[in-house]
């Protein structure tokens, strides 16, 4: 069944290049809604306990470094299939990868500094809308 919540983060490198505003209006312009949004910053203990997941891979420890770097943009989006259509829009992880025209291809410099996040299932956009949004925060 097509989905229609996932979860974003406009991540460190795409706020600290001012890319922020530009990157949350093509998501609402793509036809996404903005159910719950926030501004924050994530601590190297709370991006530790986000990407527990990958805490295996190589990368693990950059990758907590990077997200608890700077503020970041958490929200959670509603559209029809949302999981597989978002990331389709926000591109391959690997910018140099990704399609023109996507997020990535247009904001991102690298691989570890992609721009943004999107979930890659049901399952765990509602784990990772629950983890920064309590229920008085989302619509
Ligand atoms: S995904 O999202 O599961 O398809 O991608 P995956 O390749 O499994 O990567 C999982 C998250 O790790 C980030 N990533 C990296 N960070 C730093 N360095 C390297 N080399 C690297 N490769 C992948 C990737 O951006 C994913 O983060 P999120 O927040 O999910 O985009």
């Amino acid at each position: 069944m097509a989905t229609n919540r996932t979860f974003t983060m406009i991540k460190p490198d795409a706020v600290a290049n001012g890319h922020a505003g530009a990157i949350l209006d093509r998501i609402i312009k793509a036809g996404y809604k903005v159910v719950a949004l926030k501004y924050t910053k994530l601590s190297a203990e709370t991006a530790g306990q986000f990407y527990a997941v990958h805490s295996e891979r190589p990368f693990y420890k950059d990758l907590v470094s990077f997200m608890s770097q700077g503020p970041i943009y958490a929200a959670i989006l509603e559209k029809d299939n949302a999981i597989e259509d978002f990331r389709k829009f926000i591109g391959a992880t690997d910018p140099a990868k990704a399609d023109a025209g996507t997020i990535r291809a247009d904001f991102a410099k690298s691989i570890d500094a992609n721009a943004i996040h999107g979930s890659d299932s049901d399952e765990n956009a509602a784990i990772e809308g629950n983890f920064f949004f309590s229920n008085f925060e989302r619509f």
